[in-house]
């Protein structure tokens, strides 16, 4: 389109408009679609430059679907999805305090089981026989406590089935720093001797997950990760999210949306109501339905070839105590029928083309942070934080932290059928990634401004920074959606 055609089109309209707003109507994608806004935002017969910026944006906003007979490499790939039963068990029960000698019993057999299959030169022993002999034993057990003495040694005590055993790492021991690892209600290998009343520590072994080949598939498609949306929240930015939804529309000039045929979303979906004092505030919507609602129209507009996995995170319609059951019916009532759409529990565990994946909302972070000495800065390093939990087994190990664990399943441990091949979690707010022992490892950020609790707290979030992980490559690419200043 030419200047001269913008002005006989809009004095067709009766309008006119200045020099400047012409050239920014001209080198609009879509000039007529936005002449036409513009008529209808300008009360006179003059069309100002707000109108026409209004326009543009209006059209920007709007999500463009993608014509059908447009080629998408990701919709040609037939899915393969298996989502893990215990994902969508949506047992509502919680358990009782009895219930927890039989959870964390069950717990102890599972890691025990890998424990117990390790190559050692030691004799693996009861905690009973360990004690009655002088000779070097391992034995395996789960930790009732860590103390340090006023003298700057450990005490640590485990315990297996029957007894339970005083372990010792002397301050200036080799074996101290190790120790200082070791947290509450994990279950691990002890290598020692008895000394009087105490079990000298030589080494200690965490269950671990074993070193393998990165998985990667013969397609060539993607699995995009986010997490954190906090739709109702003042501060969600609805503006960079749209942009995330337009480019999986193929609203852009970055072809790698045409590769992305999984999506997995990581909790807190929305922000929720009364998760925290004061919270009412903070809330741009304080109807939890309306939250829900605004949810489902985003992924309504998700192209129905891509498969979307979401679970819930502490700020979502679900119980606080994990795990999680999956978003309630009743909140995405709007969504039923989009059989692309799959809600799952928090833990979730899918199988995508063969490739493992462990969705972790991951709200117990702030225990590994303030517990293990490896993981302390994890705030900014969330990463850190995933490796100790595939190190010891355990998605939220330590009872009496939050969030709450409930005795219900074994969902919050990684048993052998379960070692991811992708990690996915979030709740931090912070972009984080690792390769660890053949697993690839992503904290997926937020879509949230900095809140005045992280601000208090020195956190830094990192809003719309997605990661695009190539399933047949195993490679990774973080597109941006970040036009406002966070
Ligand atoms: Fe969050």
């Amino acid at each position: 389109m030419e200047e001269k055609q913008v002005v006989e089109f809009l004095a067709s309209k009766k309008l006119i408009a200045g020099k400047e707003e012409i050239q920014l109507i001209l080198k609009s994608e879509s000039p007529e679609k936005v002449m036409e806004n513009a008529a209808k935002n300008t009360k006179s017969f003059y069309i100002e430059r707000k109108d026409v910026e209004k326009a543009i944006q209006d059209l920007e906003e709007k999500i463009i679907i993608i014509e059908p007979t447009k080629k998408i490499m990701a919709r040609e790939v037939e899915g393969s999805l298996k989502i893990h039963p215990d994902s969508i068990t949506n047992n509502k029960t919680l358990g009782t305090t009895g219930d927890f000698i039989e959870y964390f019993r069950e717990r102890f057999k599972k890691i025990k089981g890998v424990l117990a299959t390790r190559i050692n030169s030691l004799p693996l022993t009861s905690i009973e026989k360990a004690r009655k002999t002088l000779a070097k034993t391992r034995v395996i057990g789960m930790v009732k406590s860590k103390k340090q003495t006023k003298n700057g040694h450990l005490i640590i005590e485990i315990e297996d089935e029957e007894e339970s055993l005083t372990c010792f790492a002397g301050r200036d021991s080799k074996i101290i720093q190790t120790a200082r690892e070791v947290i509450p209600d994990e279950v691990i290998a002890i290598d020692g001797k008895q000394s009087k009343d105490l079990f000298i520590i030589e080494s200690i072994t965490w269950p671990d997950i074993p070193y393998k080949q990165k998985k990667t598939i013969e397609e060539d498609i993607s699995l995009a990760m986010i997490s954190d949306i906090h739709i109702g929240s003042k501060l969600f930015m609805k503006k960079e999210f749209s942009e995330f939804i337009s480019f999986l529309n193929g609203k852009t000039e970055n072809k790698s949306y045409e590769k992305i045929k999984y999506l997995t979303i990581a909790g807190d979906l929305v922000d929720g109501i009364g998760t925290y004092p004061g919270q009412e505030n903070d809330l741009e919507n304080n109807d939890i339905y309306l939250q829900y609602e605004i949810l489902c129209e985003f992924l309504k507009s998700i192209p129905e070839y891509i498969e979307v996995i979401l679970i819930p995170g502490n700020h979502d319609a679900s119980r606080i105590s994990e795990p999680q059951t999956r978003i309630n019916e009743e909140y995405i009532k709007s969504v039923e029928g989009y059989s692309n759409l799959h809600f799952i529990n928090n833990p979730g565990f899918a199988e995508i083309h063969g490739v493992k994946v462990l969705m972790y909302h991951g709200a117990s972070q702030y225990s590994f942070i303030s517990n293990i000495p490896n993981a302390s800065d994890g705030f900014t390093n969330p990463q850190k934080t995933a490796v100790e939990m595939l190190r010891r087994r355990l998605l939220n190990p330590i009872y009496g932290f939050k969030p709450p664990i409930i005795p219900v399943g074994t969902e919050m441990v990684i048993d052998n059928e379960k070692i991811p091949d992708v990690l996915h979690f979030g709740d931090i707010h912070k972009n984080g990634y690792t390769e660890y022992r053949g697993t690839t490892i992503v904290n997926s950020g937020c879509w949230q401004k900095t809140t005045s609790n992280q601000i208090k707290r020195g956190l830094t979030p990192s809003p719309g920074e997605v990661p695009i992980y190539n399933m047949r490559t195993g490679n990774m690419k973080i597109e941006k959606f970040t036009s406002e200043q966070a």
